[in-house]
């Protein structure tokens, strides 16, 4: 595991996630979420959930700051640190899925996020153990 990320950087994290959780599209739950993560050579990304009218097809907010890193750095990316927040002010982890995500990119990241208990922070590998890979 890396050294811890800083007290004003999860702070920063949390701003931009609070910010881009204004442009989530969640007409169907109303329940807003913005997510940004944190890169090994200091990019921070944002990404809001995004639903659909076929459930099914929503996207995470997790997910859309992950995939935008991609879209704009390559699949080199490296996360190191991924901000959660909701504008319910309760307890919101990131879904099996983004984990799933998240450890693709970001194995050794640290995760923010509101738990039943108030603000939390866990290695990925706890949310996720075992996550799959390809050999
Ligand atoms: N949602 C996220 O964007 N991130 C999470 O960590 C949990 C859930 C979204 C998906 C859906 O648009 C809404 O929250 C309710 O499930």
């Amino acid at each position: 595991m890396k050294k811890p990320i800083p007290n004003g950087i999860r702070k920063k994290l949390e701003r931009a996630a609070r910010k881009v959780m204004q442009h989530a599209h969640a007409p169907y739950s109303n329940f807003h979420v913005g997510a940004a993560i944190l890169l090994k050579h200091g990019k921070i990304f944002s990404g809001c959930n995004v639903e659909n009218a076929s459930y099914g097809m929503t996207n995470c907010a997790e997910r859309t700051a992950i995939f935008s890193a991609v879209a704009a750095f390559g699949p080199k990316i490296e996360i190191r640190a991924v901000a959660v927040v909701n504008d319910h002010g309760g307890a919101c982890s990131p879904c099996g899925a983004c984990r799933q995500v998240i450890y693709e990119f970001g194995p050794d990241a640290i995760i923010f996020f509101q738990s039943a208990n108030g603000p939390k922070q866990a290695h990925i590998t706890e949310l996720l153990p075992e996550g799959f890979r390809l050999a």
